[in-house]
């Protein structure tokens, strides 16, 4: 190519952000499908069952109408049915004006980073985690500080590892998920707490990534938002309600940031697809069947807890919560990327390598999404126990 064409043409270095790997592990189970063969899909979080009936309904009600552009913050009865939802779940009062409604959690992590930080801040998030946390502070100019995370503390940030980051050079922000991906694993409210108290003591900015509550076995989940005003709370109507590609969410700020959200928001977006937003509101009216689809998964965590250890995959990660198992499969191998490729392609499942989301121990685990079935599930223990039983036989 031309230099002259080059300097029109080649992408900012900020947009360098790493693709997900668990694209090119569906694009692989797309190709052993094209040819005939069923894949067990167990590579992408996303729930198999549809949104709530009542959250279609509204939708194509809402159909015959104009669908116009609505407020950048979103529509106000559903910022008020958030509030009652804090109510309701966690007894904790929210004053809608503080909710904002977003493209999705993954609009809220750049409506955030963008009012929070300035390019060159230092961010820490937690390894093992999602990638797209560090990609999107890259690409707005902002650093990720990885902080490992061990057993020991349920793979969460603690006081002492955020301290020692802070006094290495200092952070200006930091995130957690509760429950986690990949790992499942949860905060306690204690650790969450404490966490939190540690952050706001050394000045540092605190994020709560809680787009999986909801789905939480080992204990409750609880709400930064219980814990102080100045906590950025983020969720989504994704997991829990089922709504991955209806693309909304939420999130809990501060007073003194909505307005600086709201003329991003505006600017950026203008505002959240008005259907989404007026399926979401009905989406709230659904947790009785949204309540079926988890005990679902409930089960499904059982079939793979009780069967993976049987087949040989036997070191996992607590599954507290969210719908993944993170298993440790260095035993076979010490390359999970190479595992996850072969366990596609010779017994036709799919999981995702941990290299996604552990640039260095990741090599020694996959994740596998339990969103599907029950009869899935089943099949998956079998079908690994088969090949795993064969990968032996040939060591
Ligand atoms: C931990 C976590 N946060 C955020 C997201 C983004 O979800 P969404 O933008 O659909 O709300 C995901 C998606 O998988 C996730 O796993």
């Amino acid at each position: 190519m031309l230099e002259s064409t080059k300097r029109l043409i080649s992408p900012s270095g900020r947009s360098d952000v790493p693709p997900f790997m668990v694209v090119d592990v569906m694009a692989a189970a797309a190709r052993i499908e094209a040819a005939g063969d069923r894949v067990i899909h167990m590579e992408v979080g996303q729930p198999a069952a549809p949104a709530p009936a009542c959250a279609i309904a509204a939708a194509r009600a809402a159909l015959a109408g104009p669908l116009r552009y609505t407020e950048s913050l979103g529509i106000p009865s559903l910022r008020a049915r958030i509030a009652r939802h804090y109510q309701e779940r966690y007894r904790v009062v929210i004053d809608p004006a503080r909710i904002i409604v977003t493209t999705g959690s993954s609009a809220g992590f750049i409506l955030a980073f963008l009012t929070l930080f300035e390019p060159g801040d230092r961010v820490a998030v937690a390894v093992p985690g999602y990638p797209p946390y560090r990609h999107i502070l890259k690409a707005l100019g902002c650093e990720a500080v990885l902080i490992e995370t061990t057993a020991a503390t349920r793979f969460a940030i603690t006081p002492d590892t955020l301290i020692a980051a802070h006094r290495r050079a200092p952070l200006k922000g930091v995130l957690v998920a509760s429950p986690a991906n990949p790992t499942g694993t949860m905060m306690t409210a204690q650790a969450l707490h404490d966490l939190h108290a540690a952050a706001e003591r050394e000045g540092v900015r605190f994020i709560s990534d809680e787009i999986y509550h909801g789905l939480d076995y080992a204990f409750a989940a609880d709400t930064a938002a219980r814990l102080s005003e100045n906590a950025i709370v983020i969720n989504s109507f994704s997991k829990y309600f089922c709504m991955t590609g209806w693309r909304v969410g939420w999130m809990l700020v501060p007073d003194a940031l909505v307005r600086a959200i709201d003329r991003l928001q505006g600017n950026l977006a203008i505002s959240v697809p008005t259907l989404s937003q007026i399926a979401a509101e009905a989406a709230f009216d659904g947790r009785a069947e949204m309540e079926t689809v988890k005990h679902g998964y409930e089960e499904n965590r059982r079939i793979l807890v009780e069967g993976l250890p049987k087949v040989g995959l036997d070191k996992f990660l607590p599954v507290d919560g969210g719908f993944y198992l993170y298993a440790d499969v260095s035993r076979f191998s010490s390359d999970s990327f190479d595992f996850a490729r072969r366990m596609l392609e010779e017994a036709h499942v799919a999981a995702t390598p941990g290299v996604d989301f552990d640039p260095i121990e990741g090599r020694h685990f996959i994740r596998f999404c339990y969103a599907g079935s029950a009869a899935e599930m089943h099949e998956a223990v079998e079908r690994i126990g088969k090949w795993l039983g064969r990968w032996l036989g040939r060591k």
